[in-house]
C-alpha cells in the first residue's frame, strides 16, 4: 500500500434527509472522485456501530443495502480500484482488533468520552449497553486496520479520533511500530479545508440542523418524500418579517437557508444566487423556486435509485470487501504477533 488512505464511516441512517445528502453524501462522493487518483479512499458502513442504542433490527440489513444503492445512484464511482465501499461486519478483523485494543484501554478514558456521556445521560446503568461504552475502540480499529491518515469527521467525532491516536501511540510504544497514526486534527482540518459541506438547516427551526427528529419532521425533507410533500414543507418554511431578501444568516436565517439550499441543489454559486434574489420582497417566489429545484433533484435521484438493483449494490460491496479483508488482515496479523497470539516466523 503506497497511497495514503482517506477513510470515512457512513452511517446507514434509515431515512436520509436532504441535509444528509447535500451536507454529507455529495461532499463525500466529490471527495472520493477528486482524491482517488492520489489516495486510496475507503468508505465503509459501520454496521456494527448501528445498534449501540436500540434499533429496529428487522430493517437493518435492507437499510444497509439501500444506503449503498443510494451512493451509487448519487454518482459514486464503482469501478475505481482506489475507491472501496464495504460493510464493517463483513471484515471480521474489525471485531477482533477491537478486542485486542480493549485490553489496552482504560475504563476511565472511555468514561470521559463526551458522546458516551451525552448518550448515556439519564439512563440507568443496566440500560446502557457495553457497546455504547466501547464504541470508540471499535472506531479506532476501523481506522487503524487500514493505516488511514485522513478521516473527515464532524466535531462530535474529533474526541474519538484523538483517542485513536492515543491508543495507537500506546500500542506502538509497547510493541514497536505496528500502527500508522492518523494525522493530527490540525493537519486533518487543513487537508479537508477545500472540501465544502454546507449545513442545511431545519425548515421550521433554522437555528438547528436539518436532521430526523422526534417531533413532526415538518422542517425536514426526506429523500423519499413525494413532490407534494416537498412543496408543502418548503412553502411553509419559517422566514422572518423583514420583508426583503438578504443573504444574512444572523438576521435572516430562514431565508439564508433557502438560498443555501437553492445554491447547492441548482449547482450555482451562492454569490450568484444571492445576487439574483437580494432586494426582492416576494418570499413566496423564492420558496417556489427552491421547491421546484428540490423536487427536480429528488425526482431525478429517485429515478436513478430505481435503476440500481440490490444485486448491483451487493456486487460492489462484495468486491470491496474482498480487498478490504486483505488490507485489514495484514495489519491484524501484525497486532496478533505483537501480543503473542501468532508466531513471528511464517
Ligand atoms: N462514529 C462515526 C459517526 O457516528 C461513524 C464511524 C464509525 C466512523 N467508525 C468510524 C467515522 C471510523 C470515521 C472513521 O458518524
Amino acid at each position: 500500500m503506497d497511497k495514503k488512505v482517506i477513510l470515512t464511516g457512513i452511517r446507514a441512517n434509515n431515512n436520509l434527509t436532504l441535509g444528509n445528502y447535500l451536507g454529507a453524501m455529495l461532499p463525500i462522493i466529490e471527495m472520493a472522485k477528486s482524491r482517488s487518483d492520489n489516495y486510496q479512499v475507503n468508505m465503509f458502513i459501520p454496521d456494527l456501530h448501528s445498534f449501540t442504542t436500540p434499533i429496529d433490527h428487522s430493517k437493518l440489513y435492507e437499510q444497509i443495502i439501500d444506503a449503498a444503492r443510494l451512493f451509487i445512484a448519487a454518482g459514486l464511482p464503482t469501478k475505481s480500484a482506489n475507491i472501496l465501499m464495504y460493510r464493517q461486519s463483513y471484515i471480521p478483523a474489525h471485531s477482533e482488533l477491537t478486542w485486542i485494543l480493549d485490553c489496552f484501554t482504560g475504563m476511565g478514558e472511555l468514561s470521559r468520552m463526551t458522546q458516551y456521556k451525552d448518550k448515556s445521560a439519564g439512563s440507568a446503568d443496566d440500560r446502557i449497553s457495553v457497546g455504547l461504552f466501547n464504541y470508540p475502540v471499535l472506531m479506532a480499529a476501523d481506522i487503524l486496520l487500514y493505516n488511514a491518515s485522513y478521516i473527515p469527521v464532524g466535531d462530535d467525532q474529533t474526541q474519538h479520533l484523538e483517542f485513536t491516536r492515543d491508543i495507537a501511540e500506546r500500542f506502538n510504544a509497547q510493541f514497536g511500530n505496528i500502527f500508522t497514526l492518523p494525522a493530527p486534527l490540525k493537519s486533518q482540518r487543513e487537508f479537508f479545508s477545500q472540501e465544502k459541506g454546507i449545513r442545511i438547516k431545519d425548515l421550521v427551526d433554522p437555528s438547528k440542523k436539518m436532521s430526523k427528529s422526534d417531533d413532526s419532521n415538518k422542517g425536514v425533507i426526506f429523500l423519499s418524500d413525494t413532490p407534494a410533500e416537498v412543496k408543502k414543507k418548503i412553502m411553509s418554511a419559517t422566514t422572518d418579517s423583514i420583508g426583503v431578501i438578504n443573504y444574512d444568516h444572523e438576521n435572516q436565517p430562514g431565508i439564508s437557508n433557502l438560498l443555501d439550499i437553492y445554491s447547492m441543489v441548482s449547482g450555482k454559486d451562492i454569490k450568484n444566487i444571492s445576487a439574483e434574489f437580494t432586494g426582492k420582497t416576494n418570499y413566496g417566489e423564492l420558496k417556489k423556486a427552491v421547491a421546484d429545484e428540490v423536487v427536480r433533484l429528488i425526482e431525478d435521484l429517485q429515478s436513478k435509485l430505481d435503476k440500481i438493483s440490490k444485486a448491483q449494490a451487493v456486487e460492489f460491496l462484495e468486491f470491496s470487501e474482498k480487498a478490504a479483508n486483505d488490507q485489514a488482515n495484514s495489519i491484524l496479523l501484525y497486532a496478533q504477533i505483537a501480543v503473542g497470539l501468532r508466531s513471528k516466523a511464517k
